[in-house]
């Protein structure tokens, strides 16, 4: 069969997502002594102790079907984020929440506005339902650019997309500017807030707590993959109307997340003191980052994620300190398919692993 005769152009379109490379690779192709993922915005503390035993407990039930309405960890999520639980909706990630999202608002020919630097799972997504996405350009700042996604709006825009805090750049809407942003959005357009960060940026001054300004149109999603250090169980949640959670769930995979995975987050969520300590790792190691890239005159994004935006001369800089890097064991994530060919993202690590990453820099550059 010709495929490219029988498949619909926008899948044809999709370039195949190219992952990291995992441990395992790294150490069969490199044999470094040690090695450090830093490539995928991950905890590298792990994640809650208390996560083990549930898991294990809910392994009991493994014959059964999962929870289709995620009951107990709904209930838990609402609590904590003070909103009813008909307002919460528990999928596997957030990536299959921005599946459903693309699946469920968008009617033929209309589009989505983002950033033109943002999240690569959005483009995907919106990619594999042929929904156009306008790209606006992030400012020379690497910020979100809010007056000019507010003129790129008309009667063709369904969403906005925005992540707040942005992946790959760490940086993030301003109180002021997400204010700016929600008062010029009209009723009808939803924005899709992505606070797969929130956890990391919540203490910040000046950042806008989506949950804050909460309006019809107005779409939370959040994820246990990164603070709560639970990427390998996929699951993540929205937070938006009682009606829209109501059409959302229409597409959701009915099953989905399973039942380890939602014992898992149940565990998590509950463990505050373990979430302290990695938002405070993170904290303290990315401080001690900035100061090493300004020794090494090294120009980077100021971020309020888990991770930092490693600004390069051009892309062939880029792909060097990547491959070399690899070679001393260190795993970084060249941010191409996000739209910055000319840049590197480092997550934040342990002291260990950050030292490693410091001291294999220092032998390359
Ligand atoms: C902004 C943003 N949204 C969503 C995700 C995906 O999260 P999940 O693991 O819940 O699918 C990521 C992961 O890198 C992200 O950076």
């Amino acid at each position: 069969m010709d495929l490219n005769k029988r498949l619909p152009q926008n899948i044809l379109n999709l370039k195949p997502y190219v992952a990291g490379k995992t441990i395992a690779e790294v150490v069969q192709e490199h044999k470094p002594e040690r090695v450090s993922k830093l490539a995928s915005n991950e905890n590298r503390l792990g994640c809650s102790p208390q996560v083990k035993e549930a898991v294990l407990k809910s392994l009991d039930e493994i014959q059964d079907y999962p929870d289709p309405v995620s009951r107990l960890l709904r209930e838990k999520i609402a609590e904590i984020n003070n909103v009813n639980k008909d307002e919460v909706l528990v999928a596997a990630g957030s990536e299959s929440l921005l599946s459903i999202v693309c699946r469920v608002l968008f009617k033929d020919g209309e589009h989505a506005i983002t950033a033109d630097a943002t999240f690569v799972g959005f483009f995907v997504q919106a990619g594999v339902r042929g929904i156009e996405v306008v790209k606006v350009p992030v400012t020379d700042r690497f910020e979100f650019d809010v007056d000019a996604t507010i003129g790129r709006i008309n009667k063709d825009t369904k969403a906005i997309y925005l992540a707040n805090p942005n992946n790959p750049t760490g940086a993030y809407l301003t109180k002021v500017a997400y204010q700016k942003l929600i008062n010029n959005v009209p009723s009808d357009i939803f924005l899709i807030v992505d606070e797969a960060y929130f956890e990391y940026a919540r203490d910040l001054e000046n950042y806008p707590h989506a949950l804050d300004h909460r309006k019809d149109n107005v779409i939370v999603l959040r994820t246990f993959s990164k603070a709560y250090g639970l990427a390998g169980f996929r699951i993540g949640y929205a937070i938006a109307t009682k009606e829209l959670i109501m059409q959302l769930k229409k597409a959701k995979l009915t099953f989905e997340p399973t039942t380890p995975a939602q014992a898992a987050a149940l565990a998590a969520i509950s463990d505050t003191e373990f979430l302290r300590k990695s938002v405070e790792l993170v904290k303290r190691e990315k401080e001690k980052l900035y100061s090493f890239f300004e020794s090494m005159e090294i120009q980077y994004v100021d971020s309020a994620a888990n991770s930092v935006l490693m600004v390069l001369e051009n892309d062939a800089e880029a792909i060097r300190i990547t491959d070399e890097m690899l070679k001393q064991g260190v795993i970084l994530r060249r941010v191409n398919a996000f739209g910055l060919p000319h840049c590197i993202r480092v997550t934040i690590g342990t002291s260990a692993e950050m030292n490693h990453f410091k001291e294999s820099l220092k032998l390359i550059r």
